[in-house]
């Protein structure tokens, strides 16, 4: 089993500020390195700004700046949205960085060195707001099939890199590994389909200046998409840091717009140049409003901050997640954030915690219970599909299937409080000759709420150590390592619990 995890978001284009389905792939990422630093791996996780280009340039002379000035008075508010969003990256890279442009520059000078880059002219129709060339037979009604907006017709001589000689390799060894390199495994298909037609692809624009130089003709600059992708190695150092030798090759999270450039491109850039490809790349599906997607280009974007006001970080970072299978697309509606967050954070688990917490403050004096002795059937089998909810969710995240995770999650919290039903600790505590069995029940619903503090730490941070700290165990949250964490049985009885505050506050519609 692999000892380091590498996992990176998509770089974002600063056209604009952040919105939702942005922050969509950035949680979704933070998810799995929070996850895979649980399970003991040593993480790497990065995410930054695609600062240059066409779209980023417009944006900048529609604001009247310069694009260095647009771009540097855009970049602060994606890094504190994803402060804010307690995103646990360990490096934000910027494309306009030097570490950047002069890697960048080495990469592509290795490629036209090798004679894999040759200078032709072209003459194509290109979306600005993708910074894509599109095939006519492409289009919709004539216009971009993302962003529903005219294409214009570039014709320039343009430096090119020979995409397609590096057809076989993709299509006979790298899309024929097991596992396969993308994730989901249905998407494969749609990228075999395009390789199978691949095409020589441009790398160079010269019709305007907002870029990295091509270091052997600066007349023209690096075409953004393919100075874009090398982000992911440029931030370890490549070719020769310490970081890229331990870390790449990685797993890249992006949407399903941009599978393409980084299930083909990106791999074939790689190999060219004798790199090793992404171990993997996990392409999600599109959030929509009204059934399209969201999007800055379309103005349809929603900004996080009014979702986090009312849900807070952690609801906000557990709804998505939650309500969308992982690759799928998915429509966001307030109403249904406000039912699932209410029934299933507030009523579910935040009730559960503050409904344990408090009997065992009422009726142990606030010091977890020993079970010894008292245990029978409700405790075994609430135990036996605790454990099995654990290892669902550990299966589940390795598989990127973070609705699956979660849903093993649920399963804790419906069983704690059947069990709770069934059991009536609260009656039984009237009786005294019933001490031993409120003991093993009371033990048995706070070892619930440890679990579920650890499962849900990757999802729920904040949240999660609220409710650690409010069971007192001396190890900290962040030491707790799966599986050794995820066995029944960690808490010590005698561990002194407080109530805190509730964890997930009803939200009145
Ligand atoms: O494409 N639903 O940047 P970008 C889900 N700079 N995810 C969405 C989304 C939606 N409606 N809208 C955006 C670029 N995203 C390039 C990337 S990488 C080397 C260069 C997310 O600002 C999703 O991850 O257009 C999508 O792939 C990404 O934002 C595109 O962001
Ligand atoms: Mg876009």
């Amino acid at each position: 089993m692999n000892s380091r995890f590498y996992v990176t978001t998509p770089i974002y284009y600063v056209n604009d500020v952040p919105h939702i389905g942005h922050a969509y792939t950035t949680v979704a990422a933070d998810v799995a390195a929070r996850f895979h630093r649980l399970k003991g791996l040593e993480v790497r996780f990065l995410t930054g700004t695609d600062e240059h280009g066409q779209k980023v340039a417009r944006a900048a002379e529609e604001n009247g700046r310069s694009p260095q000035e647009w771009v540097d008075s855009i970049v602060p508010a994606w890094k504190e949205l994803w402060s804010r969003l307690d995103i646990s990256n360990d490096d934000f890279i910027r494309t306009t960085e030097e570490r950047h442009k002069t890697r960048v520059q080495e990469f592509w000078q290795r490629l036209y060195d090798s004679g894999d880059v040759y200078l032709a002219k072209y003459e194509g129709l290109y979306c600005v707001s993708c910074e894509e060339f599109y095939k006519p037979e492409e289009l919709i009604d004539g216009k971009c099939p993302i962003h529903g907006i005219p294409v214009e017709v570039v014709s320039e001589e343009n430096y090119f890199f020979r995409l397609s000689k590096y057809k076989d390799w993709l299509i006979n060894e790298y899309y024929a590994r097991t596992p396969a390199p993308v994730y989901p495994p249905s998407r494969l298909n749609e990228v075999i389909n395009f390789a199978r037609d691949l095409q020589d692809t441009s790398i160079s624009r010269s019709t305007f200046s907002w870029g990295i130089p091509i270091p052997w003709d600066p007349k023209h600059v690096i075409y953004v998409w393919v100075e874009a992708l090398l982000n992911y190695i440029t931030a370890l150092d490549y070719p020769d840091g310490e970081l890229f030798k331990t870390f790449w090759p990685g797993v890249n999270f992006v949407g399903k717009d941009i599978l393409r450039f980084h299930a083909v491109t990106w791999p074939a850039m790689l190999h060219a140049a004798g790199v090793d490809p992404p171990d993997l790349v996990v392409a999600h599906g599109w959030l929509l409003v009204g059934g399209e997607k969201m999007s800055k280009t379309k103005l349809t974007g929603i900004h996080p901050d009014q979702l986090i006001e009312t849900f807070g970080v952690d609801g906000f970072r557990y709804y998505f997640l939650r309500d969308i299978a992982f690759g799928q697309d998915g429509n966001f509606s307030w109403e249904s954030m406000l039912a699932r967050y209410n029934a299933e954070l507030a009523n579910g688990i935040g009730n559960l915690a503050s409904r344990v917490l408090a009997l065992i403050e009422s009726t142990s004096g606030g010091a977890v219970p020993d079970p010894v002795g008292g245990e029978q059937d409700p405790e075994r089998a609430f135990r036996s599909v605790a454990e099995k909810a654990v290892v669902a969710y550990d299966d589940a995240l390795e598989r990127f299937a973070f609705h699956e995770g979660l849903d093993a999650i649920d399963t804790i919290v419906r069983e704690a409080n059947q069990y709770l039903v069934q059991t009536a600790p609260w009656k039984l505590a009237k009786d005294p000759s019933q001490r031993k069995r409120v003991d093993a029940i009371l033990y048995a619903a706070a070892e619930a709420l440890r679990l579920l503090a650890v499962l849900l730490s990757p999802f729920t941070p904040a949240a999660s150590a609220r409710l650690w700290t409010s069971l007192g165990v001396s190890e900290g949250l962040d030491a707790q390592r799966l599986p050794a964490a995820g066995r029944w049985g960690g808490l010590v009885p005698g561990t002194k619990v407080s109530k805190g505050e509730s964890l997930f506050p009803r939200v009145d519609g």
